[in-house]
């Protein structure tokens, strides 16, 4: 790896001499902004497991495929707590507009769910972890935009699939009718004189439940990721890592996925034990772009800047 590098100076140098940035970003971005990261001991984990009310054995069950399948309600009734609102970016997320801006920002890998970056006005982005955007049927896959289940998720109830639903209905009347026409003198009797259970030859069932595509535990990142990081590697010359505690696979694998050659600074408020990046800056994310910014010349763009 690159030994040479450690300090602030060598970072500055990187960010003169880079043509194609990758910034991967994570929690530790937004916390400025009001929402808690996930890791930290005031994060969301930590608050889950403080409130106790959801009875979960594991924080991250809250984010669990198989544990949403069996008992939605639980997400449902939770769901609204991280739902995006009325929050404005960090200097964070204008600083890597700024990348962006400087035709510096090969793309922003974000593994966050609250779209501040493409309110902040970087175009180049990737959420990993997907978005409220839309939201798909765990039955049908049938994707809808996200604002459908919107108010589904502000009145903390479980929203089913309207194409399920209407696919039941359906299949239901079929059945209404079928029996009416069967109970027109052609009943069917079993041996002991009662009339047989009718086979449920339609399916039917219950329609599917609809989730916001965001990523859980158990789930494939979409394609894109795969592409674009394939894409990516044969073209970035600097990966700065901001705001992340690098423990969920496989965003954390950028790093190695990318060539080795390629410098690391890594910006975040408390240090990684498992990996170890070129240069590590501690400390607080937007104070740090900051003070980088302003050595090298560069003005972040205010927040009155940044289209709403
Ligand atoms: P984490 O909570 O694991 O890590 C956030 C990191 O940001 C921590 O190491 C904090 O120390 C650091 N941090 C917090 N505030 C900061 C600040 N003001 N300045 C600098 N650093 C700060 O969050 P992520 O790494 O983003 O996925 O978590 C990754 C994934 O785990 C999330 O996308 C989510 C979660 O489970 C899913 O739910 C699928």
């Amino acid at each position: 790896r690159l030994s040479h590098l450690s300090s602030l100076e060598d970072a500055l140098n990187l960010l003169k001499t880079s043509k194609n940035i990758i910034v991967l970003s994570g929690a530790g971005i937004s916390t400025s902004c009001g929402i808690p990261d996930f890791r930290s001991s005031t994060g969301l984990y930590a608050q889950l497991q403080d409130e106790g009310k959801y009875e979960l054995d594991d924080p991250q069950q809250m984010f669990d495929i198989h544990y949403f399948r069996e008992r939605p309600e639980v997400f449902y009734s939770f769901a609204k707590q991280i739902y995006p609102s009325n929050f404005v970016p960090s200097p964070c997320h204008r600083w890597i507009k700024l990348l962006e801006d400087k035709g510096l920002l090969l793309r922003n890998y974000t593994q966050n769910i609250d779209t501040l970056e493409s309110l902040a006005g970087v175009e180049k982005v990737l959420q990993c972890h997907g978005s409220f955007k839309t939201a798909s049927c765990l039955r049908c896959k049938n994707r809808v935009p996200g604002q459908t289940i919107e108010p589904f998720i502000m009145s903390q109830h479980i929203p089913y699939c309207p194409r399920c639903q209407e696919e039941v209905a359906q299949k239901q009347q079929k059945k209404d009718q079928l029996k009416r026409s069967k109970g027109k003198g052609k009943a069917r009797w079993d041996e002991d004189g009662e009339e047989e259970e009718e086979e449920d030859i339609w399916g039917g069932g219950e329609p599917g439940i609809m989730k916001p595509d965001i990523t859980f535990f158990g789930q494939a990142l979409d394609s894109e990721f795969d592409e674009c990081l394939f894409k990516d590697r044969e073209e970035v010359d600097l990966l700065v890592i901001i705001g992340t505690s690098l423990k969920v696979a496989p965003v954390s694998e950028v790093l190695t996925h990318i060539p080795h050659s390629v410098p690391q600074i890594y910006i975040n408020l408390t240090p990684v034990h498992h990996v170890k990046p070129d240069i590590c800056l501690l400390g607080d994310a937007d104070s740090i772009v900051t003070d980088l910014s302003s050595r090298l010349g560069w003005t972040i763009p205010s927040p009155a800047a940044v289209p709403q």
